[in-house]
């Protein structure tokens, strides 16, 4: 008898890749950063020795980091503005640091990094620092210099992630800006105990939601067959849908070398609608209510230009059977849990179009793990 083994196909746990392999650690690593913080169904930072008067005296929020975990970053914003009521920024860390910002003390700089290491955000947290911002980081590796450097660190628990492509490190940056924004929203007094304690049950009934969409694995492979000629693509979508198609269309981009625009529904009459044609697929997120039938007209808009039409909803939704090519329903949730259902689709999407392009899923080209010169 001869087995071929060899540790790296070990390592990935009979995955055919490391990517495959943490969008489906995805649940557990989430149970691993919510649950530390749940005493007596409330959220506890103590152990992460973040004090609860963190954001006393804050009246402005900027958010940094690069690639993915600067999206993470945007959905950020939607939801600090929305339970904080404060003024919260998006900023890449290279453009950030030479831009001369505007800093002081009663500024809180948040950056999120999976590696801890990477140069651009972690200059930016010093230059925040020298400038007298409070500084907090949201940091999967134990120790990286982001961490030690920062006044507050918030660790996410995702584990190695080795993959090029982000997935799991994603999904956990994404909860836990929703526990700080749930926490220091009830202590700020925008949003009650109440509100507080459930949306922190949502948050984690959403680990099942998370492991429900990571099931439509198969349907999403099959749909991702029409992708693979494919030469341009764009990603749509309003409210945290859009930030959410930034996410889509750069790990697209990464590891399927399709070119993609993450566009805002709304703004493609702007320009790019005459980009759009019947070669080009659109995937369309609409997993947000308060904007849903504005989001259909703007599918209608692409599909009188030709397009196809990947349309991804929260729960069933009734769609007229031309609107779309392809439907993908993601388990219900309230819509502003919809993003971490919604990733798993976005990642499983990018995975399948890089295996049926007989890419290197792990590694793409041109791409490092973690980026430590400038
Ligand atoms: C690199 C990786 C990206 C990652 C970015 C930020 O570009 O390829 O996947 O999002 O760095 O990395 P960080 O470790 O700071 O999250």
């Amino acid at each position: 008898l001869h087995v071929d083994w060899d540790i790296t196909s070990a390592k990935k746990g009979g995955y055919p890749h490391y990517m495959l392999k943490e969008i489906h650690e995805q649940p557990d690593a989430l149970h691993n950063t919510i649950t530390p913080r749940v005493k007596n169904g409330m959220l506890d930072f103590k152990e992460d020795g973040i004090a609860d008067d963190v954001f006393t005296d804050i009246n402005r929020v900027i958010i940094i980091g690069c690639g993915t975990a600067m999206h993470a970053g945007l959905i950020g914003k939607v939801m600090f503005e929305k339970l904080l009521r404060i003024p919260v920024t998006v900023e890449i860390a290279s453009e950030f640091r030479y831009n001369d910002p505007i800093l002081d003390k009663n500024t809180l700089v948040i950056t999120i990094s999976q590696s801890g290491e990477t140069a651009d955000t972690l200059a930016a947290l010093r230059l925040s620092k020298e400038a007298g911002c409070k500084t907090l980081s949201i940091v999967n590796v134990k120790g990286s210099s982001i961490a030690r450097e920062s006044d507050y660190v918030f660790y996410t628990h995702a584990g190695p992630e080795i993959a090029v492509a982000s997935t799991k490190a994603y999904m956990v940056q994404l909860s836990s800006i929703y526990m700080i924004a749930f926490k220091f929203a009830m202590l700020r007094g925008t949003i009650s105990k109440e509100t507080c304690e459930d949306y922190l049950k949502q948050l984690q009934d959403t680990i099942n939601a998370v492991a429900t969409t990571i099931d439509l694995d198969k349907q999403i492979e099959k749909i991702s067959e029409c992708l693979t000629s494919v030469e341009d693509l764009f990603f749509i979508g309003r409210g945290l849908d859009y930030p959410l198609s930034c996410e889509g269309s750069i790990k697209l981009k990464e590891i399927s070398y399709i070119h993609s625009e993450a566009y805002a529904a709304g703004e493609l009459k702007h320009g790019t609608l005459s980009l759009v044609t019947d070669d080009v697929p659109v995937i369309a997120l609409a997993t947000q209510e308060k904007v849903y039938s504005k989001m259909i007209s703007n599918i209608r808009e692409v599909r009188a230009r030709g397009a196809m039409v990947i349309l991804i909803t929260n729960g069933e939704m009734p769609v007229d059977d031309d609107l779309c090519a392809h439907h993908i329903v993601l388990p219900k949730t309230d819509d502003q849990f919809a993003p971490f259902t919604a990733a798993v689709v976005l990642q499983l999407i990018a995975y399948y179009t890089s295996v049926h392009r007989g890419l290197n899923v792990d590694q793409p080209r041109n791409l490092a793990k973690s980026v430590t010169v400038e």
